[in-house]
């Protein structure tokens, strides 16, 4: 499957596939039935993190068998560029009242894991009954905050990808498969 993946080009670069949908959704079916197991006789509520993660979170929400609910927080992003800011600005709050709920934030990619650790410290101000951390991807080299991660799809290279819900300056996001940078 994998090798009849072509390459794609977005925005001048080249990226060739590096997990396909196939790959992300037997990932992402273990991950919820983790969840389901750890949430036994709760109701946990998905924080989905706007926008990249709205592919995921659907997915994993419907791979979840336990009553949960869902809601979105928005925060700046790379803009149009492939490094970090740095600086992380929430850019829309949760609607929720998250106060005695079991939150689980969920994250399309945790890179230096400064939205990660923003995101945690945000919402541990809502009083929660608890907050776990959800990611499908990690860039596990380039992670620099000190940030917990409940539940981790891939662990993956210190390399841009695409696709999924992920983009690069707002381009393949809609793309079923994951693309990585192709280094020249
Ligand atoms: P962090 O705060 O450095 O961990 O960055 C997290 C955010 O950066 C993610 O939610 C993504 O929006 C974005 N991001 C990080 N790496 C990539 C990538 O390889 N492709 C697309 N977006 C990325």
């Amino acid at each position: 499957m994998r090798d009849s993946v072509p390459a794609i080009r977005l925005n001048g670069e080249t990226f060739g596939v590096y997990l396909t949908a196939d790959q992300i959704q037997r990932r992402v079916s273990e991950l919820g039935a983790e969840i389901s197991a750890a949430y036994e006789g709760r109701r946990p509520i998905l924080v989905g993190v706007l926008n990249g993660a709205f592919m995921f979170l659907a997915d994993l929400m419907r791979a979840i068998d336990v009553p949960c609910e869902v809601d979105f927080i928005k925060l700046s992003s790379y803009g149009d560029s492939k490094i970090t800011s740095g600086v992380v600005r929430e850019l829309k709050s949760v609607d929720a009242n998250l106060r005695d709920k079991d939150v689980i934030i969920v994250e399309d990619i945790v890179d230096t894991g400064l939205s990660m650790q923003y995101l945690v410290d945000t919402i541990a101000q809502y009083e929660p009954a608890s907050v776990a951390t959800a990611t499908l991807l990690q860039k596990e080299d380039a992670t620099v905050a000190d940030v917990y991660l409940d539940y981790v799809g891939f662990a993956i290279s210190n390399l841009f990808v695409v696709g999924y819900g992920l983009d690069y300056s707002q381009l393949g996001r809609n793309l079923e498969h994951i693309y990585i940078l192709q280094e020249s």
